[in-house]
C-alpha cells in the first residue's frame, strides 16, 4: 500500500499486464467528461450520494482510477482505501488528494485475481468495475470481506457499444477484450449468495442514451 503523495520513483513499476494499464488517465478522463458522454460528472455525483447515504467511517473504493468522487470525502471518514490495477492512476490520485494525508491508502491490485486480500471497510464502492472482472470474481471478493454496505454502479448500454464514439475512443481498444455487460439480476443473485441483501436500485440517464444503474446492498 502507498500513502497519498508518495513519489512514483520510490516504487518498482510492473510491466503492463492488464489492458487498463495501457489507457492514459488523461484520455480516460477526457473521454468520460465529454458532454455527449457525461459519465465523469455523473459518477462523481453518484459517489457523493453513496458516501452521504451510508453512515460509515471507513470506505473502500474498488477501481478508484484517478480519484473521481474523492472530493466528496467528508471529515467523518477516517480511512479511504482506493484499489486499482493501474499504478499510474493511483500515483495521480495520490497527488490530487494529498490533502487527505494518511486517511487515503492506495493499493495496486489486480482484482481479477480471486486471491487478492482486500482491506476491511464498512462501505465498499464499485463503480464501473464489475464489467472488467466479472460477477463470480467480484462476488467472491465480497463473500470473503462481507462489508456492512456495498454500492455498485453498472453501465447499461441499450444495445450500443460500451465505449461511446469520441476522439479518445481509440485509447480503449484494448479493454474491449476484458469488458462484459453485467446483468443486474445476475449480480444481485450472486451477491445474495455472498451474504448481501439487495436494498435499492436507482437509475441515471446519460446524454448519450445509456444509463447508469446504482445497486445498494446491506450485509444480511
Ligand atoms: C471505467 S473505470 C471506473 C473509474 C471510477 N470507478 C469512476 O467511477 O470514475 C474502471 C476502473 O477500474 C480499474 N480496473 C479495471 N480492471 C481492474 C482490475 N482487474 N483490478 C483493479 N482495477 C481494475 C481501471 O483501471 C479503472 O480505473
Amino acid at each position: 500500500m502507498t500513502g497519498a503523495g508518495k513519489p512514483a520513483a520510490d516504487r518498482a513499476q510492473p510491466s503492463p499486464q492488464n489492458p487498463w494499464e495501457s489507457v492514459p488517465l488523461a484520455d480516460y478522463e477526457a473521454h468520460m467528461a465529454l458532454s455527449q458522454v457525461g459519465q465523469l460528472q455523473a459518477l462523481s455525483a453518484l459517489t457523493k450520494r453513496q458516501l452521504a447515504s451510508h453512515p460509515v467511517r471507513t470506505v473502500c473504493i474498488l477501481g478508484v482510477a484517478g480519484g473521481n468522487g474523492l472530493a466528496h470525502i467528508g471529515p467523518g471518514i477516517q480511512k479511504v482505501y482506493g484499489i486499482d490495477v493501474s499504478q499510474a492512476y493511483l500515483d495521480r490520485c495520490a497527488a490530487r488528494y494529498a490533502a487527505l494525508g494518511d486517511r487515503l491508502v492506495l493499493q495496486r491490485a489486480d482484482l481479477s485475481d480471486p486471491r487478492v486480500d482486500l482491506p476491511d471497510a464498512e462501505l465498499f464502492i464499485a463503480n464501473l468495475l464489475v464489467e472488467y472482472i466479472g460477477i463470480p470474481t467480484f462476488a467472491g471478493h465480497i463473500a470473503r470481506r462481507r462489508p456492512r454496505y456495498l454500492s455498485c454502479v453498472l453501465q447499461q448500454n441499450a444495445g450500443e457499444a460500451f465505449v461511446s464514439a469520441s476522439p479518445y475512443a481509440e485509447a480503449f481498444a484494448g479493454i474491449s477484450s476484458i469488458h462484459t455487460d453485467i446483468d443486474a439480476q445476475e449480480l444481485t443473485a450472486a451477491l445474495a449468495a455472498a451474504g448481501m441483501e439487495h436494498t435499492g436500485t436507482d437509475r441515471l440517464s446519460l446524454p448519450n442514451g445509456k444509463q447508469l444503474i446504482m445497486l445498494e446492498y446491506t450485509r444480511k
